[in-house]
């Protein structure tokens, strides 16, 4: 069972309309807003016996929660791309092909329903709507994260820069920093992480936010609202047009936090060891 802790003292009610705080020991404080943890499923896949999860997606067009994970010690893959139907949870698998191809990032194109995936042999795209598999690029590359928007973007195993894939034509941002995980929000802001921190960049300028080498993972939310993880709980990454005023800001405990994402509702959803959980505002104060 995950262990909950308060982040932030209640709200205080204005002395004219004193609302009785409700009891909520499944509650957490975000900035002050109480939302509830609920568990949604457990996670059916051939774990380690520690379970790791790196990264957790929705394909929105049918409620399709993708995953990667680490599998058993003994699966001559290292990493491993789950799918499970939150409406229908008997609808879910392993992507696998004939060899090992370690897929240990991933990002959806939702207009056209395609994965795209990165591992050991490069990229690959799993069209969903054909139900097929195949190789899409960098055939010869160790490929260690990779983003959608618009375009693939992606960083190699111990790379500079993130490589943008347009066409036939690859063209490099950051080209001299090392870059080991990153989003890009709607206004090409690119947010990274690298052994020297959490960092912000818009075209060439660069601000370091934080100097843990260590977040766990990037994600956004559907207003585009960027947010990354660590052992300790979950942090928002302010971007603001000065990149001097942007910002890294802890915003709740969550120890033991495996990977998040937001559903179709724009719900913080996250695992912890096999379980996924999901947070629902909760209208009223609340005691926990
Ligand atoms: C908390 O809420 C206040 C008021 O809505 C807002 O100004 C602030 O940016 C929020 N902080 C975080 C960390 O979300
Ligand atoms: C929190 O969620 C649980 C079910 O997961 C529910 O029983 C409980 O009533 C909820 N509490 C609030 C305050 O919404
Ligand atoms: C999943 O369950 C639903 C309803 O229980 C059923 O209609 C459907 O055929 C099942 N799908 C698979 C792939 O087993
Ligand atoms: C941001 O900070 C850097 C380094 O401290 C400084 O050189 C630069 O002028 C600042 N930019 C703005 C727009 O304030």
């Amino acid at each position: 069972m995950l262990v909950l802790s308060l982040l932030t003292v209640l709200a205080t009610a204005s002395s004219s309309e004193v609302e009785e705080p409700i009891e909520c020991p499944t509650c957490i404080h975000i900035n002050e807003t109480c939302f509830n943890v609920s568990h949604v499923l457990d996670l059916d896949a051939p774990f380690r016996n520690q379970v790791v999860i790196h990264k957790l997606s929705m394909l929105r067009a049918d409620n399709t929660l993708f995953y990667a994970f680490e599998p058993r010690i003994e699966d001559p893959e290292y990493y491993k791309v789950g799918f499970v139907n939150l409406d229908a949870q008997n609808i879910s698998g392993i992507i696998t092909s004939d060899n090992p191809l370690n897929f240990g990032s991933f990002d959806i194109d939702q207009d056209n329903g395609v994965i795209y995936l990165g591992g050991s042999e490069g990229i690959y795209a799993l069209d969903t709507n054909a139900n097929k598999l195949s190789s899409y690029s960098s055939r010869g590359d160790t490929i260690t994260d990779v983003f959608f928007k618009n375009n693939v973007y992606f960083v190699k195993y111990n790379g500079h820069g993130i490589t943008v894939k347009k066409g036939d034509n690859f063209r490099i941002l950051l080209e001299n920093t090392p870059v080991r995980l990153f989003v890009i929000n709607k206004y090409d802001f690119i947010v990274f992480v690298n052994n020297f921190g959490l960092h912000v960049a818009k075209g060439e300028t660069t601000r370091r936010l934080s100097k843990n080498a260590f977040f766990r993972g990037l994600a956004m939310d559907l207003d585009g609202n960027i947010y990354a993880w660590w052992i300790d709980g979950i942090y928002r990454v302010f971007v603001d047009k000065n990149l001097n005023d942007s910002r890294v800001i802890k915003i709740a405990d969550l120890p033991k936090i495996g990977a998040l994402t937001f559903d179709n509702e724009n719900n913080l959803m996250f695992t912890s060891s096999r379980s996924l959980y999901r947070l629902t505002k909760v209208e009223s104060v609340c005691k926990i």
